[in-house]
């Protein structure tokens, strides 16, 4: 791992193998490590970068509320610090696809192809962020514990739970690990994140959208209607996986992204 800073902080990236750069881009509240699989798979044909965003894993951490703009800036500045200026391929989980489409809407230039694994398109719902900005309240008085027992259960399939629970453990020390601070911010602005369904039909770059067909979070209908909504869209279900399709069976997931990358 390596420590970058970008102006107002620092962030810890791992860069590893050589090629066209697969940026890696996490879900909440967990760090670079769920990338761990694609990681070992495609370092030898292209260059990972799976950075610890804001708040989360050994990165820096900021107070009050990160936005999705904030992330996706802050992996623009990254990509700039690192002086990557070639285009990568874009590929985030459920959060880290948020910051995802804020990444297209505001530096689509530096997008080469882009990879929609387990995320939303939608808004929260008003209670669901009120739920949100009562969790960040509850993760900064009792800490990371209220985010392990909120989101856990709900980030892997039933057959994870029980074959894998090695795998269920090491998210949950991650989750552990983390600033309730971080948490918070990003809980505050996943809250405030922008519906985007508008902006899908001008995404320009070829996309692949991915979902674990027990996803109980990004469900699999409402990811194909993303992928419907993208003219230049590939589209796979990824079997015996939950909402961490590429920690779950990576696979089908590393074969599907073979394919799309055309390795
Ligand atoms: C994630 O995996 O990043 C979260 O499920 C996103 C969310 O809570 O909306």
């Amino acid at each position: 791992m390596k420590s970058i800073d970008i102006g107002d902080i620092t962030l810890r990236v791992l860069d590893r193998g050589s090629g066209v750069p697969l940026l890696l881009v996490h879900g909440f509240p967990l760090d670079h490590s769920m990338w761990r699989r694609q990681i070992d798979f495609f370092s030898e044909h292209c260059r990972m970068i799976a950075p610890d965003l804001r708040g989360f894993g050994q990165s820096g951490v900021t107070e009050g509320v990160v936005t999705m703009e904030q992330h996706a800036d802050d992996l623009n500045r990254l990509l700039d610090a690192m002086s990557i200026h070639q285009q990568v391929v874009f590929c985030g989980l459920s959060m880290g696809g948020y910051v995802g489409w804020q990444f297209w809407r505001k530096y689509n230039e530096r997008v080469a192809a882009f990879v929609a694994c387990d995320t939303r398109a939608v808004a929260d719902t008003p209670e669901a962020a009120e739920n949100r900005l009562k969790m960040a309240e509850r993760v900064m008085a009792e800490g990371p514990v209220v985010a392990v027992d909120a989101m856990l259960p709900k980030l892997f399939a039933e057959s994870t739970f029980q074959d894998k629970p090695e795998m269920v453990e090491a998210m949950r020390q991650v989750i552990l690990g983390t600033d309730p601070k971080g948490i918070a911010a990003a809980l505050r602005g996943m809250a405030q994140r922008p519906d985007v369904r508008d902006m899908l039909p001008k995404i320009a770059a070829p996309t692949l959208v991915i979902v674990g067909e027990h996803d109980g979070i990004s469900k699999v209908d409402e990811m194909r209607e993303i992928a419907d909504a993208i003219p230049d869209s590939a589209w796979v279900v990824i079997p015996h996986a939950g909402h961490m399709s590429p920690l779950e069976n990576p696979d089908v997931f590393n074969d599907a992204l073979a394919a799309f990358l055309t390795l």
